[in-house]
């Protein structure tokens, strides 16, 4: 996850939209890769500038709102997560989705979160802005300060849809869905209302690391005590998920960093002999609770990706499959129920190499294109044709200094077989998009 410097219902239903009226996911229009522009996302309008890097198949996803359709396995894991806390928490956690905009600013997706002005997950090739200042949200924890500031609850469930430019393979997608979760004490009452059954003693818990620094603002019993309810409350979430799965399910914390909680861990569970990154957590910087109201209170939050827990529990091999429109997917799944997935045939696979010089002149050495660019410019041209991109061949020219660089894309349909003229047509229209977007020169 980016966040991290290393690598890179049921509860209350409260009235959430009388917070949000403004927002509904909705495109209008979409005029997006010119700046000085307008686009409208969400029923509001943008002022686009040169940071817009919004592509037209990014656009469209916003409008399909997956976490609608209550039988869409995505769904089926989240209103599990909000049934697991509302069985265990009566009346602790409010579930919060498809209300807040996607469409955030700078300020609340990294600032508000301490996240320093150098990190890599601002680069406009990790993200996508409207504008210098709007984006599309990264994560979840975006809306820690708006909802933490409504003082609705003391535990939230937030899901939502978020965007990365990133990678074109099985298991990434430039949208997918998180679920952050937040849990507020008050300090005069901490150690009763931290209290939390040992429901999970069974466990085989791996490897215990410190997790970081503990705030100064806290003293140590208090920290602990936020510590223990935080990853206590999370393994009880993975044992109820991976109950089906083996007796002896292990997890393991892993020291993590992220700046806007402190100690924080990475939650791995170990899972058919891998072990599985789950989660990001820790205790939330004290700062935060402060700035929004709630000065009085300690608490932890976590933010995990839904995707990569359905793609093992329903054991879907292609994140792509999740936005398939195929009933031969759509109807395996019911609410409530975790089903294994039966693949239905699959599809030749068509490989086309793509072949450039970077810089339209030989004298050209210092021009550069972001594998992320050429991603999005797959997807606009591919949409989910493309299975997976990889960069398979790189180098210098001896004598010129120039930069050649070759990407393989592995077109594979997931429902119907593409002769190879159509393959040929796409791969065309993705030379076309490139040499007006990039200073290339095709091989
Ligand atoms: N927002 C982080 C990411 O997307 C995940 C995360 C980490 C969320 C720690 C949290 C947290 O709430 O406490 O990489």
């Amino acid at each position: 996850m980016i966040m991290s410097v290393m690598k890179i219902r049921f509860s209350r239903r409260l009235n959430f939209n009388k917070l949000f009226l403004n927002f509904s996911t909705n495109v209008k229009s979409v005029n997006s890769s010119e700046s000085g522009h307008y686009i409208q996302i969400c029923n509001e309008k943008y002022k686009t500038d040169q940071f817009n890097n919004l592509s037209t198949s990014i656009l469209q996803k916003i409008n399909v709102k997956l976490l609608k359709n209550e039988n869409h396995p995505l769904t089926i894991l989240k209103s599990l997560i909000e049934d697991h806390f509302e069985k265990n928490f009566k009346n602790q956690y409010m579930a919060v989705d498809n209300l807040l905009n996607p469409v955030v600013t700078a300020k609340q997706n990294f600032d508000d979160l301490f996240i320093h002005k150098n990190h890599p997950g601002r680069a406009p090739t990790d993200t996508y802005y409207i504008n210098e200042n709007q984006l599309l949200r990264t994560h979840t924890s975006a809306h820690q300060r708006e909802v933490l500031s409504s003082k609705l609850s003391d535990g939230y469930l937030i899901s939502a849809d978020v965007y990365r430019r990133d990678e074109i393979d099985v298991s990434h997608y430039p949208v997918f869905h998180q679920m952050e979760g937040i849990k507020l004490f008050s300090k005069s009452n901490l150690t009763e209302e931290s209290k939390i059954q040992n429901s999970v003693t069974k466990f085989n818990i791996k490897e215990e690391k410190k997790g970081g620094p503990i705030q100064t603002c806290h003293d140590l019993n208090e920290c602990d005590l936020v510590v223990n309810n935080l990853k206590k409350s999370l393994e009880g979430l993975i044992k109820e998920l991976f109950k089906n799965e083996d007796e002896n399910l292990q997890i393991r914390w892993i020291e993590a960093f992220f700046p806007f909680t402190s100690p924080s861990w990475e939650m791995e569970v170990l899972f058919r002999g891998k072990w599985l990154e789950l989660c990001g957590c820790g205790v939330i910087q004290q700062e935060i609770l402060n700035k929004t109201g709630n000065g009085d209170k300690v608490g932890w939050a976590f933010g995990l990706g839904l995707e990569r827990i359905a793609m093992v529990l329903f054991n879907i091999p292609d994140i792509r499959l999740f936005w398939s429109q195929d009933e031969r997917f759509l109807s395996q799944f019911k609410k409530g129920q975790i089903t294994q997935f039966q693949s239905f045939s699959k599809y030749p696979s068509c490989y086309k190499d793509i072949s450039f010089w970077l810089g339209k002149n030989k004298s050209d050495t210092n021009v550069n294109v972001h594998d992320n660019e050429i991603f999005d410019v797959v997807r606009d041209a591919a949409g989910d044709l493309a299975e997976d991109v990889k960069l398979i061949d790189e180098f210098t020219h001896p004598k010129t200094g120039r930069k050649s660089k070759c990407y393989r894309i592995n077109y594979c349909s997931l429902n119907r077989t593409f002769t190879n003229a159509e393959v040929d047509e796409i791969q065309n229209k993705v030379k076309d998009i490139m040499l007006k977007r990039f200073d290339i020169e095709l091989r």
